[in-house]
C-alpha cells in the first residue's frame, strides 16, 4: 500500500484542474446561452456531449494506456448536492438530495488471474489485491473504498473474477459533493457487470454504505449512496431513511442551482460526523426512557423535546433540536417543490442552514458568507451549506437568468472577505449510476 501514498494523497484535485478549465469552458458557451435565449429551463444549457460522457471517455482511454488493452465495461455514478435533509439520514429521517454533473468513472477489464488492480488515471503507481484477501489498508486511502465495495460484493455474490479498474473523475474530493459515493457507485455497477451478477439497486446501496462504515470509518447515513444509485435527471429524491421508500420530484423549470465551494477542507470532518452520530444516539437513549416507541430522532415531536428537555445536557438538546426540526423543514421543502413555491422552498434553505450553523454546529465562516451573500442578491431564493459540513460547499437555488449576476456577487464578496477566489458553478441535475459493456 506504500506505493500509493503519493496518490492518495492528490487523486482527485489534480484530475479537478482539467475540469475547472472544462468548467470555464462550459461557463462561456452557458453565458453566451443566455445572451441570445431570455428565459429558459436550466436543462436547455446541457452541452450536446455530456461531461459524464466525456469522463468515462477518458477513462477508458486511460485504461487502454495503463494495461495496453482496451476494457471491456464503463461504469459512473454523480456526486450529488443535498436541497435540505441535513444529518437526518442517520437519525432514521427525510432527506432531499439530486444527482449533479460531476461524475466518478471506472473502466474495466478482465484478468487471467486472481487479482484487483486498480489504478487512478493520473498516476503510474497502482494497488494490488488477491481477491481472496480484501482488507483496508491501514492508512486510510481511496482504494479502501473499492477493497471495501469489492469484498462486501464477494460476500453477497460470490468469487470475483480478476480485473483492472481505472478510476478517473471530477466530483471535489472532501467538498461535501459526495465524492465518496460516486466512486463505491461506480465502482459496484462497473464490478456487477464484469462478473455477470444480478443485484438489485437498494441492496447495492447498502453495500456500499457498509463499505464506508466497515472500511472507511465513517458511520455514514444512507443519503449519499442512495441519489448516487437511483438519482433521476431533472428530479430531486425525497427519501424516507427509515421505510427507505422515495419519490422522485420534478424540479421547477427555471430553478437553477449554483454550488460554491469555499475550498475549506476539514482534517477532522470524519471524527466530528461520528461525534454528531453519538450525540444523536445520546438523546435517543435519555429520551426513549420517557417517551414510548422511540428508536430515533425520527419518533421525536418538538412538544416532545420541550417537556423532556431538562433531562438533556445543552449541547444534545441542540443536536435534537437540529434534527427534529430538520424533518419537518424537509417534508416542507417537499411540498413547497411540488406546489413550485420557490419563495417557501428558499426561505425553508435559509431556516435550515441557521440551524446547522447554530444548533448543529457543523458551519465554518466560509459557508456562513457564502448564504450571507447570496441572501442579499436578487433572484436567489435561498441559500445552504450541503453535505456533512465542516467546510465543501453551499448550495444556491435562484433564477436561471440571475446566475451569471450571482455568480460574478460570490467571487467578488467572497474573495474580498477571504482573500481566495471561491469555485462556483451553475450545476444541472442528472440520472444515478450506469453501467455498459464496450
Ligand atoms: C455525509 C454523509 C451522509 C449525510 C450527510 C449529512 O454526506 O455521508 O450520510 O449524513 O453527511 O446530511
Amino acid at each position: 500500500m506504500a506505493r500509493f501514498e503519493q496518490e492518495t494523497l492528490s487523486f482527485y484535485p489534480v484530475l479537478n484542474s482539467p475540469f475547472s478549465i472544462l468548467n470555464c469552458l462550459l461557463s462561456l458557451q452557458f453565458l453566451s446561452l443566455l445572451l441570445t435565449i431570455p428565459s429558459f429551463p436550466l436543462a436547455a444549457i446541457r452541452p450536446v456531449s455530456s461531461p459524464r460522457e466525456t469522463i468515462e471517455q477518458q477513462a477508458v482511454s486511460s485504461f487502454r494506456r495503463h494495461f495496453e488493452c482496451p476494457p471491456s465495461v464503463v461504469a459512473s455514478a454523480p456526486g450529488r448536492i443535498n436541497l435540505i435533509g441535513e444529518h437526518t439520514d442517520y437519525n432514521d429521517g427525510y432527506v432531499l438530495p439530486a444527482a449533479i454533473d460531476r461524475t466518478t468513472a471506472v473502466a474495466l477489464g478482465h484478468r487471467a488471474d486472481d487479482k484487483l488492480v486498480m489504478r487512478s488515471a493520473s498516476f503510474t503507481e497502482e494497488a494490488s489485491f488477491r481477491v481472496a484477501r480484501l482488507y483496508p489498508s491501514e492508512r486510510r486511502t481511496w482504494t479502501d473504498y473499492v477493497i471495501g465495495v469489492a469484498s462486501l460484493l464477494q460476500d453477497r455474490c460470490g468469487t470475483l473474477k480478476g480485473a483492472n479498474l481505472l478510476v478517473h473523475g471530477d466530483v471535489p474530493r472532501g467538498a461535501g459533493l459526495s465524492s465518496s459515493a460516486s466512486l463505491e457507485l461506480a465502482v459496484a455497477f462497473g464490478l456487477i457487470r464484469l462478473n455477470g451478477f444480478s443485484v438489485p439497486s437498494l441492496d447495492i446501496i447498502n453495500i456500499c454504505q457498509r463499505a464506508e462504515h466497515e472500511f472507511a470509518g465513517v458511520r455514514c447515513g444512507i443519503m449519499d449512496q442512495f441519489i448516487a444509485c437511483l438519482g433521476k435527471r431533472d428530479h430531486a429524491l425525497l427519501l424516507d431513511c427509515r421505510s427507505q421508500s422515495y419519490e422522485h420530484i420534478p424540479l421547477p423549470p427555471g430553478m437553477g442551482l449554483l454550488i460554491c465551494d469555499t475550498g475549506v477542507r476539514r482534517a477532522l470532518g470524519n471524527s466530528e460526523y461520528n461525534a454528531r452520530r453519538q450525540q444523536c444516539e445520546e438523546g435517543v437513549r435519555i429520551l426513549s426512557t420517557r417517551i414510548a416507541g422511540v428508536k430515533a430522532l425520527r419518533d421525536v415531536s418538538m412538544d416532545q423535546l420541550h417537556e423532556f428537555s431538562q433531562l438533556l445536557s445543552p449541547l444534545v438538546l441542540r443536536r435534537c433540536i437540529h434534527v427534529v426540526t430538520e424533518n419537518a423543514r424537509t417534508l416542507r421543502s417537499a411540498e413547497a417543490l411540488r406546489r413550485n413555491d420557490l419563495g417557501e422552498f428558499g426561505k425553508l434553505m435559509y431556516d435550515s442552514h441557521a440551524s446547522l450553523r447554530a444548533d448543529y454546529e457543523v458551519s465554518c465562516a466560509e459557508l456562513d458568507a457564502v448564504v450571507d451573500i447570496c441572501a442579499v442578491c436578487e433572484g436567489v431564493y435561498g441559500a445552504r451549506m450541503t453535505g456533512a459540513g465542516f467546510g465543501g460547499c453551499a448550495v444556491c437555488a435562484l433564477t436561471v437568468e440571475s446566475i451569471p449576476r450571482v455568480t460574478e456577487c460570490l467571487g467578488a464578496g467572497y474573495t474580498r472577505r477571504f482573500k481566495r477566489v471561491p469555485s462556483v458553478y451553475a450545476c444541472t441535475i442528472e440520472d444515478g449510476a450506469a453501467s455498459r459493456c464496450l
